[in-house]
């Protein structure tokens, strides 16, 4: 399908965003391939694994599954807006310091899905966590480490808040 180019704007990672996208043209290939912004993996390619998880105006979303004109006006965050000052995110350091990972193909969606359950819920219970969590697929670290990690991704935070 191919037809007139589409006038998209957005927010990425809080920077304004506009360029000419066709109309079956993906976000997750807007943001590897126009924006440079490969932190965001493909993988299953059907929003199936998770692994292309980003944050659509406070929502994980699946940017595979995601027509660029559908992000229209929205505000979008991805695994590059997360670190601040060079500072990393709470879920970044908790994945580094929990070894949450082995390959790390699919960390960045799991980051951003555990970011968007933070971000709704401060102190989930592990049992949420494992329930939001599952909507990803890893096929390395058996999910245990990734599990703790956003529990303590929660933690530091909190601490963080506390200072
Ligand atoms: S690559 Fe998008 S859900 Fe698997
Ligand atoms: S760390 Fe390899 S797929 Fe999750």
């Amino acid at each position: 399908m191919s037809g007139e180019l589409v006038y998209l704007t957005c927010r990425v990672n809080g920077e304004e965003v506009s360029l000419h996208v066709r109309p079956e043209e993906i976000f997750v290939d807007v943001l590897r391939d126009r924006l440079a912004a490969t932190g965001t993996k493909v993988a299953c390619d059907l929003g199936a694994c998770g692994a292309c998880t980003i944050i659509v105006n406070g929502n994980p979303t699946a940017s595979c599954g995601l027509f660029a004109w559908q992000a229209e006006g929205a505000d979008i965050q991805t695994i590059e807006g997360l670190a601040n000052n060079g500072n990393l995110d709470p879920v970044q350091r908790a994945f580094v310091e929990n070894s949450a990972f082995q390959c790390g193909y699919c960390t960045p969606g799991m980051i951003m899905l555990a970011r968007a359950l933070i971000d709704r819920d401060p102190a989930p219970s592990r049992a949420d966590i494992r329930n939001w969590m599952g909507a990803n697929i890893c096929r390395c670290t058996g999910y245990e480490m990734i599990i703790e990690a956003v529990e303590k991704a929660a933690a530091l935070q909190q601490e963080a808040c506390n200072e």
